[in-house]
């Protein structure tokens, strides 16, 4: 019978700008989140004092986390994906000392974790840096930052190595190349030579956080974390599956140097190609050696690739340049909904990396109802997550280690791509809205019980 390990975890996946709120409390700093009020595409806002944003309370969850974790735990997670705001730890990124009520904030959330036997799994940078870091520094695009980054990283293991075990190092590493602020503090109109130099000095900080973390953390496993932008070929043309393969390397570039401790020759050629003279030293190849344990994804939906120019636009409301695909169908905001791609995704990660992978987001962002009786019936929710955990199943005989799924946005959150509220993903639904109106109050979806059960039974109760 097809089974998930008995050891696998459940859970759910957030980002701390998406939920946390709270944005200048005790002590912590503005980041690059906090100046993107329109998503991590939108345009650099300088906050002046008393505006507001979507994210500055987000979902409440910085005071309302008791809650919400006694929550997750009754529909019976088994672990649960945060990020710490660097900003709540070093405000500014280079001051001298960390904020202790930023430290001591993490230390609670993750004690409340333990109370209900939940496995923290905690992301070092979800989509957000200091902000004073850009101002000052000119973000990722300076050396400096690595240094600002390693000493954050090694503060937090030493803070936390007795609670947390489990990390990932940058969320979705391979978003600077779309969104060069988010990713790497740069703006948008940032040529690419200097894109992936900053990426560059973030894959060697990255591997830094490897080195730390398994000296501070023995015990630990730190894994990287990608945007599985899984592509095929829109025909069986040789220039369409030969363009196809280029895109996929895109992607694939980033857990090839984070796995296997090297820029691959194709990404040299790429850069040589293109007159790209990136100032790579002895010492960066060294610290790239430290690899991670294992490989983490964010999985929503896959795209087409075509040579041929006129047939290149863009699917509506997609985060990526990807031609439609003409089988499948889209979501609300133009996802396309592909269960078969993720087992095909999962099956190309473990075929070309053979190291342990975990699905720490994969869930549907649509526009919920709620009924006269409070009721929310997300049918649409239960089908996606069950299509996409059956085909988990399936890569899972196919011979691949998964650790883990955890679903994004277990709770409704703040959106990523446009920072909105009506875009929801959760088991539980949040009464806050685009407009910034709403009691904040929890309610539970129908995916909630479901979920619950698919959990219990440890996945027996999906539907293939
Ligand atoms: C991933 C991000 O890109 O997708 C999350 O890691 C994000 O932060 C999620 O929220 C879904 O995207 P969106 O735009 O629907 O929130």
């Amino acid at each position: 019978m097809k089974a998930f390990p008995q050891t696998f975890y459940w859970g759910g996946a957030t980002a701390a700008n998406q939920v946390e709120g709270a944005f200048l409390e005790d002590g912590k700093g503005l980041s690059t989140s906090d100046v993107q009020p329109h998503g991590v595409f939108g345009d650099v806002v300088e906050r002046v004092p008393g505006d507001t944003g979507l994210k500055d309370i987000a979902i409440d969850f910085y005071h309302r986390y008791p809650d919400d974790i006694a929550l997750f735990a009754e529909m019976g997670f088994n672990c649960l994906r945060v990020s710490i705001a660097w900003t709540r730890i070093f405000p500014n990124g280079d001051d001298a000392e960390p904020n202790e009520a930023g430290l001591a904030f993490y230390d609670t959330l993750f004690d409340e974790m333990a109370k209900h036997h939940i496995t923290p799994l905690v992301t070092l940078s979800h989509y957000e840096m200091p902000w004073a870091l850009v101002k000052n520094y000119g973000g990722w695009g300076n050396r400096k930052v690595i240094g600002f980054f390693e000493r954050y990283a090694r503060t937090v293991f030493e803070r936390y190595k007795g609670k947390v075990k489990l990390w990932l190092t940058f969320n979705e590493i391979n978003m600077s190349l779309h969104a060069p602020m988010t990713g790497v503090g740069l703006p948008s109109d940032s040529s690419k030579a200097e894109v992936y130099q900053a990426i560059h000095h973030q894959l060697v900080a990255s591997a830094l956080a490897v080195k730390a973390c398994h000296e501070i953390v023995p015990e630990g496993k730190i894994g990287n974390m990608l945007l599985g932008g899984l592509m095929y070929p829109l025909s069986c043309k040789p220039d369409d599956v030969f363009k196809t393969l280029q895109e996929n390397r895109g992607w694939q570039f980033f857990g090839d140097v984070q796995a296997r401790g090297a820029y691959p020759g194709y990404m040299l050629r790429y850069f040589r190609d293109n007159g790209f003279a990136l100032e790579i030293t002895d010492a960066d190849r060294d610290a790239l050696k430290s690899t991670i344990d294992f490989i983490s994804f964010s999985y929503y939906m896959t795209g087409c690739v075509t040579a041929d120019d006129a047939l290149n636009q863009k699917a509506r409301g997609n985060i990526l340049n990807m031609v439609p695909n003409p089988h499948l169908e889209s979501s609300e905001w133009g996802w396309q909904i592909d269960p078969l791609g993720l087992r095909t995704l999962l099956n190309v990660l473990w075929d070309r990396y053979q190291k342990p992978l975990f699905i720490v987001e994969n869930g549907l962002g649509a526009k919920d109802k709620v009924e006269a009786d409070g009721s929310i019936n997300d049918d649409y929710r239960i089908s996606y997550l069950n299509d996409h955990l059956v085909q988990a199943r399936e890569a899972i005989e196919d011979g691949v280690e998964l650790m883990g799924f955890t679903s994004w946005g277990p709770i409704d959150l703040v959106s990523a791509s446009k920072a909105e509220l009506s875009k929801r993903y959760g088991f539980i639904y949040v009464d806050r809205h685009d407009d910034g109106t709403g009691t904040l109050a929890r309610s539970k979806k129908k995916s909630f019980d479901w979920y619950k059960e698919v959990i219990a039974t440890n996945g027996a109760s999906l539907k293939a």
